[in-house]
C-alpha cells in the first residue's frame, strides 16, 4: 500500500504514521502538510529516516501540489484541517478554505488518478449536541447533521462532498466521525495538553463555564487502529462512529490531571464559556465493533496516566511550542 497522508505534521496525523510504520514495513507513506501553527515535523522525528517515508511541504488547496503528492499512490488518508473550534470562531475564513475547499480539491485529484480508496477523518461535532439530562443518548452514523460552530460546521461540509462523490460519481471513499482524541504529541490549545501543561508550570487550569460540558475521550492510537481496519475490511460508501467510552467533563477532567500530578485544587479557575459551546457529545460506536471488530482498549484512566507520562518526559516537545505562541 502507498498512502497519501495529508495532514500527518499534525496531532492524530503523526500518531497515524508511526502506528502504520510500525505495523506495516512494507507500506510507503507519503505526508503532504502545510505546517501551520499546529503542523510539528519534531512529531515525525521516529520515521523521518525511514526510506519508505516522503514528506511533502504544501497546501491540500493547491491542486498541482496535490497531484504531484497523490500521484503513485493508492489510498488516501484525509486529516488535514483547521481543528480548533476556538480559532473558528474568531476566524471562521481559514476554517471554510482548508477544511471544505482544500477536501474538494483532494476528492476530484483523487478521481482524476483513480485513488482505490480515500478515507475522511470527520468528528463527532457535526451532530450537533446532545443534552445533559439524557444520558443515554448518543450519535450514530444516521443522526441528522446538525454543527453549531464555524469548525463543525466546515467539517459537515466536507463530509458532505464526500458522500456526494460517493453517490454520484461511485467514488471509493469512507468516512469516520470519531470523538475527542487525547495522547501524545497533542497541540496545548486543546483541553487535555493545555491542562497538563498548565499545571506542571503550577498556572491556572482555565474551565469553561462552571465545567459541566461532556466529551467521550478516545486514546489516540486507539482511533489510528479504527482507521487502520477501516483501510482493511471497512465497506467503501460506508460512515463509521468511533468513540472512547468515557465521557468527562471539563471540571473532570482538570480533576483528574491535578489529582494525578499531585497539584492543589486552587488552580482550576472557571472562566466565561465558550459562545455556542455544545453541552455534550457521545458516540455510539456499536457499528464499527460489530462490523470490523472494534474497540477502545485504552480506560481514560490508563491513558490519561501515559499521556501525563509523555508530557513529563518531553517537556522540550511542548516548551518549543509554547515559547512561540
Ligand atoms: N483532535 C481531535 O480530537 C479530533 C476529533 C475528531 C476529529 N478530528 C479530525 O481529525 C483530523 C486531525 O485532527 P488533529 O487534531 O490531528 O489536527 P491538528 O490541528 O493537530 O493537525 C492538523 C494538521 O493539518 C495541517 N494542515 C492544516 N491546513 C492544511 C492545509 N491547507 N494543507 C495541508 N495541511 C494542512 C496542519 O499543518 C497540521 O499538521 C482533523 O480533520 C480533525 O477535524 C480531530
Amino acid at each position: 500500500m502507498k498512502i497519501l497522508v495529508t495532514g500527518g505534521a499534525g496531532f492524530i496525523g503523526s500518531n497515524f504514521i508511526i502506528y502504520m510504520m510500525n505495523k506495516y514495513p512494507d507500506y510507503q507513506i507519503v505526508n503532504l502538510d502545510k505546517l501551520t501553527y499546529a503542523g510539528n515535523l519534531d512529531n515525525l522525528k521516529e520515521v523521518e529516516k525511514n526510506p519508505k517515508y516522503k514528506f511533502v511541504h504544501g497546501d491540500i488547496c493547491d491542486r498541482d501540489t496535490v497531484t504531484k503528492a497523490m500521484r503513485g499512490c493508492d489510498t488516501v488518508v484525509h486529516f488535514a484541517a483547521e481543528s480548533h473550534v476556538d480559532r473558528s470562531i474568531t476566524g471562521p475564513a481559514v476554517f471554510v478554505e482548508t477544511n471544505i475547499v482544500g477536501t474538494e480539491i483532494l476528492l476530484e485529484v483523487a478521481r482524476d488518478l483513480n485513488i482505490k480508496r480515500f478515507h475522511h477523518v470527520s468528528t463527532d461535532e457535526v451532530f450537533g449536541t446532545l443534552s445533559l439530562t439524557n444520558l443515554g443518548e448518543k450519535f450514530t452514523e444516521t443522526t441528522p447533521y446538525s454543527p453549531r460552530s464555524p469548525y463543525s460546521a466546515s467539517k459537515a461540509g466536507s463530509d458532505h462532498l464526500v458522500r456526494a462523490f460517493i453517490e454520484t460519481y461511485n467514488f471509493p471513499a469512507t468516512i469516520s466521525n470519531c470523538t475527542n482524541n487525547y495522547g501524545p504529541f497533542h497541540f496545548p490549545e486543546k483541553i487535555i495538553p493545555l491542562f497538563i501543561t498548565n499545571a506542571l508550570k503550577n498556572k491556572s487550569l482555565p474551565i469553561y463555564g462552571k465545567g459541566k460540558a461532556v466529551r467521550d475521550y478516545l486514546y489516540v492510537t486507539d482511533h489510528c487502529a479504527a482507521i487502520d481496519l477501516i483501510l482493511h475490511k471497512g465497506k467503501v460508501g460506508e460512515t463509521y462512529c468511533i468513540g472512547g467510552d468515557s465521557e468527562r467533563n471539563g471540571e473532570e477532567i482538570a480533576d483528574t490531571i491535578l489529582d494525578l500530578l499531585g497539584k492543589p485544587s486552587t488552580l482550576k479557575t472557571f472562566v466565561e464559556d465558550r459562545k455556542g459551546h455544545d453541552m455534550r457529545y457521545a458516540m455510539d460506536h456499536s457499528k464499527i465493533t460489530a462490523e470490523l471488530g472494534w474497540k477502545p482498549t485504552v480506560t481514560f484512566e490508563e491513558g490519561m496516566k501515559k499521556t501525563i507520562e509523555w508530557y513529563k518526559a518531553n517537556e522540550s516537545w511542548w516548551q518549543k511550542i509554547i515559547s512561540k505562541k
